[in-house]
């Protein structure tokens, strides 16, 4: 397997909202983020990847971009930005900005001047439709409630938003927004930024012809399922790599949401010329998918097990995993997964981050911090839970009490409240109000603390990525092979990685329980050679006590460790 720097790295996104505020205004900003350029690699990253920091109206975060190539004012200048990039590339860390080219800002210029008459020469920018039969063209509904089509009462016809109404759908078909987006990719890359993570690109290549689709819950047909994995997707992606990407020696991933590794191995297989690796969904929609996001089922072990072993195997070898459970979009995973205990943090990271592929932690993960005990609609931000409220109560589909717990157990407004630095007022974020409530445990969840404490989950978090990076195990973890074991076991998460004579056992307790495993029962013949040699080893990496291996054992609660042989 050809090897590459973005294989062995580890990436660490920053939603910048929310992460340090230096200026007091209660938002996080790019001066903010510099200060903390030293806590980053201390923790053993090399990757930032910035959610969007461009100027925008902020209907989604910033994930509406009414300027690509300017700085949203709360976050500083463009002059902030080359400075964080400088100290950034002085430590050795490397920024990773996001692509979001699905959609602009309603207020974005191109979009100002499409809505201005049918005659405007960027009016095939975006995707207008007329009525049929006096209605929207099609059945289909944004992502964050109502329709995806938006009626523009001046020019007569609708345009297409697959997220919110401030959210226009470019035309990917039109060459000039290839052009466009090619050119702005390469002014933030002839600044000398390393990477895109790119927004739901997987969404660009609309379907030729515009039909109804099947009803979900309410009146509407997912709009993001429609257009999702196009006819001309793979032709745009090469032709960016072509006029773009290869031109620089950068790394990319792809969000893609309904794809599988069949589809994956198309947009990310390594002969392919599209892009590095992809964001997939499956497990995440484990517990809810997304026909049925606000779905509070619990995380069934042996299917999410069975699901990541899958793309483990189908890709090695041909292509690339990321592999994460926390981002912006996410809650928290030592809430979803775990049981918010520092404990359940540290098991959790081990299983995930010892598999193939490229690891992306979410800011205030390596502290374990937990979702938020949200209560009522008006705790939210976000536009996605908000919507869902108002949609899903307003057509008498769901009560609002039971609604309401699933939406505090799967909001995005999980990730989002602020960094917990320490445990002053403001949590350490901010001297002033932040803009989002702190979670009321910064007081013991806060990176001071745990600085101090050589059990904490930060602590735990450093030795992990460092066992990862720079032990001698590093290519064995970083491209062995993958196996699972104990495939129906409720409780345990383990596996082998095994390169050569070299093999590593990861194993995690994912439960509060004391849990007994038997791993010599019908192991193949390898596998037994393997635990042969594992008998009686101290375990190189352990968020427990330090216990030699052995093939009948008991796990403590939540324990997780790491055994190497050869
Ligand atoms: C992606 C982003 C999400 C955003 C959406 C629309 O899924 O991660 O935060 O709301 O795209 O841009």
């Amino acid at each position: 397997m050809k090897k590459t720097w973005w294989k062995e790295s580890i990436v660490y996104e920053i939603y910048p909202r929310s992460f340090n505020d230096s200026d007091g205004d209660g938002i996080g900003d790019l001066k903010g983020i510099i200060e903390k350029l030293d806590y980053l690699k201390e923790l053993g990253v090399n990757v930032l990847w910035l959610a969007p920091v461009y100027a925008s109206p902020n209907d989604d975060n910033g994930y509406d971009i009414s300027d690509y190539r300017a700085i949203m004012p709360e976050f500083g200048t463009m002059a902030d930005f080359d400075r964080l990039l400088e100290e950034a590339h002085g430590r050795s860390l490397k920024i990773m900005m996001d692509l979001v080219v699905n959609h602009t800002s309603d207020e974005h210029a191109w979009f100002q001047e499409s809505r201005s008459s049918r005659e405007s020469e960027k009016r095939d920018y975006y995707i207008w439709r007329d009525p049929v039969d006096g209605h929207a063209p099609t059945n289909w509904g944004s992502a964050f409630g109502g329709s995806a089509w938006e009626w523009d009462e001046k020019t007569g016809q609708y345009y297409l938003h697959c997220f919110s109404k401030k959210q226009p759908d470019l035309n990917w078909d039109n060459p000039e927004v290839r052009r466009e987006v090619y050119d702005m990719m390469r002014f933030w890359l002839d600044k000398g930024i390393d990477g895109f993570r790119m927004d739901v690109i997987n969404m660009i290549s609309k379907p030729p012809v515009f039909a109804d689709g099947p009803a979900g819950a309410g009146q509407y047909c997912d709009a993001g399922y429609m257009v999702t994995n196009g006819p001309r997707l793979h032709e745009y992606l090469q032709e960016m790599n072509r006029e773009v990407l290869s031109r620089y020696d950068i790394m990319t991933v792809g969000e893609c949401g309904g794809t599988d590794p069949a589809a994956a191995r198309l947009i990310a297989g390594t002969d392919r010329g599209e892009l590095n690796m992809i964001f997939q969904f499956e497990h995440v929609n484990l517990d809810g998918g997304i026909a049925d996001k606000w779905a509070h089922k619990p995380m069934d072990l042996p299917l999410l097990k069975a699901n990541l072993c899958k793309w483990q195997q189908e890709l090695h070898g041909n292509a690339w995993n990321s592999i994460y459970f926390n981002n912006h979009d996410q809650p928290r995973a030592v809430s979803r997964l775990g049981d918010n205990s520092p404990e359940s943090a540290k098991a959790i990271a081990t299983v995930l981050y010892l598999m193939e592929g490229t690891p992306y932690l979410y800011q205030g993960e390596e502290l374990g911090m937990t979702n938020y005990p949200f209560r009522g609609i008006e705790d939210y931000h976000d536009i996605e839970s908000v919507g869902a409220f108002r949609q899903l109560t307003g057509s008498g589909s769901r009560e609002p009490e039971e609604l309401l717990d699933a939406i505090a157990y799967k909001s995005r407004d999980n990730a989002r409240t602020p960094m917990q630095w320490n445990g002053g007022a403001g949590a350490g974020f901010t001297e002033g109000t932040p803009w989002m409530p702190v979670n009321p445990n910064y007081t013991s969840v806060n990176a001071a603390a745990e600085e101090a404490d050589p059990d904490s989950v930060l602590q735990y978090y450093r030795k992990l990525l460092r066992f990862r990076t720079k032990s001698p195990e590093k290519d064995l973890l970083v491209y062995g092979d993958f196996q699972l074991l104990l495939a129906d076991d409720p409780a345990v998460f383990a596996y082998l990685r095994t390169e050569g004579q070299k093999a590593a056992l990861v194993v995690g307790n994912l439960t509060a329980e004391e849990r007994t495993i038997g791993f010599s029962a019908g192991s193949a013949h390898g596998i037994q050679e393997i635990l042969t040699k594992l008998a009686g080893k101290l375990p190189a990496l352990s968020s427990g006590s330090k216990k030699a291996f052995a093939s009948d054992m008991t796990l403590e609660p939540w324990e997780a460790a790491v055994w190497i042989a050869g």
